[in-house]
């Protein structure tokens, strides 16, 4: 009787294992607010759409603010915070001081989802919904968005300064710090593709243009004619990512790095003789071998080290902590 007992005590404990070992690998789920938040989906949307009818490149801000917040202390929503006399926050670190934006558009859906269902979706999942929306308005892929991320207490600039690639990264530099988030080469080579989409500024690819040898002759002097070779006022002058369809979100990124047309050194560095050419290489021949590879690795940056469960918090206001 008493072994009988404990034999399946010890069944019931090896089966609350598996569970709890298929938990901490799966987490998040699409479904974490069909009941508790219907309507989650539709007031998203709703105002990506029109954020971006009025203003196509906000798309592009919009994915590299997930981008930017996964790579931090993952994806937390502690890029939304903003900087208090008592608290610093990530939206002056070097790669997002001048340059990260579309946070109105954040509070824009945040207080719509606040209307629909008070307190229960995080900024966190918000950021990731309108990602992917915003690749879908651009005519990217889609792919399914799990959620049940929560919001952080706690920003790390010195995180958002060393853990986000400088655009003057070389290969190795942006495979490590890929990989330093669990992020494959393969992952990393794929997410750039977002680069088919937005602006940068003169100040991150002025070397580039000016200084460097791996650049199409007639394609430099056209980016010189807009960014002047010494910093100053032209600094914050802007130049298309992908020079052909900026808003569009298609395989051109890897069509321009491969006639040499990449604005960033970064961008260059995929198609350079090195270890990812081929990769590239395959991106141009097949636009849907792309759009396969970047959702599985928006997926996998989403999936960076979520806080769950009873982790932070629900913000109220994806500005402050509560
Ligand atoms: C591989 C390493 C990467 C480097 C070095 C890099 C660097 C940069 C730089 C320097 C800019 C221009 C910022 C400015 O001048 O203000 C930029 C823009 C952008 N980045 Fe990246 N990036 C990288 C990866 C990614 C990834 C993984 C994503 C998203 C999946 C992404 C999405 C974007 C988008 C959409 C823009 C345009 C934003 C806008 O127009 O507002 N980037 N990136
Ligand atoms: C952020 O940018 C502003 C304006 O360019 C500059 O005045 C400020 O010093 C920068 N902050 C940091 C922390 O670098
Ligand atoms: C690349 O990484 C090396 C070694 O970690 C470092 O010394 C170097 O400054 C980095 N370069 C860039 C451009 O990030
Ligand atoms: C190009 O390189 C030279 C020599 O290293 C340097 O003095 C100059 O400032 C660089 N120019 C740009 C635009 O990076």
């Amino acid at each position: 009787m008493a072994a009988r007992a404990s034999a399946a005590a010890a069944r019931c404990i090896a089966l609350l294992l598996i569970l709890l070992a298929g938990t901490s690998s799966a987490q998040l789920s699409s479904s974490f607010y069909s009941s508790s938040c219907p309507g989650l989906y539709s007031a998203v949307k709703s105002v990506v759409q029109s954020a971006i009818a009025r203003e196509k490149r906000m798309a592009a801000s919009i994915v590299r603010l997930f981008f930017h917040d996964c790579f931090v202390q993952g994806c937390d929503a502690s890029l939304l915070l903003d900087d208090t006399a008592s608290f610093q926050g990530e939206k002056m670190a070097k790669p997002n001081n001048g340059s990260v934006r579309g946070f109105e558009v954040i509070d824009a859906i945040k207080s719509a989802v606040e209307k629909a269902c008070p307190g229960v979706v995080s900024c966190a999942d918000i950021l990731a919904i309108a990602a992917r929306d915003s690749v879908v308005i651009l005519g990217g892929p889609t792919w399914n968005v799990k959620l049940g991320r929560r919001d952080s207490t706690a920003a790390s600039f010195s995180g958002a300064n060393n853990n986000i690639p400088p655009p003057t990264s070389g290969l190795a530099n942006l495979t490590s710090l890929f990989a330093a988030q669990g992020l494959s080469q393969k992952d990393m080579v794929a997410l750039s593709g977002a680069h088919t989409i937005g602006l940068a500024r003169c100040t991150n690819f002025r070397a580039h243009i000016y200084n460097e040898t791996d650049i199409d002759g007639t394609f430099a002097r056209t980016r010189q004619s807009g960014c002047p070779s010494t910093s100053g006022t032209g600094d914050n002058n802007l130049a298309p990512l992908d020079l052909q369809t900026p808003t569009v979100f298609e395989n051109n990124y890897y069509k321009n790095l491969v006639s040499k047309k990449g604005l960033l050194h970064s961008d260059q560095e995929l198609f350079n003789g090195g270890a990812t050419d081929a990769q590239v290489q395959s991106y141009v021949s097949s636009q849907s071998t792309f759009f396969a590879d970047f959702v599985t690795g928006m997926i996998k940056m989403g999936d960076i080290t979520p806080l769950t469960g009873s982790k932070g918090e629900i913000r109220k206001n994806c500005r402050r902590i509560n």
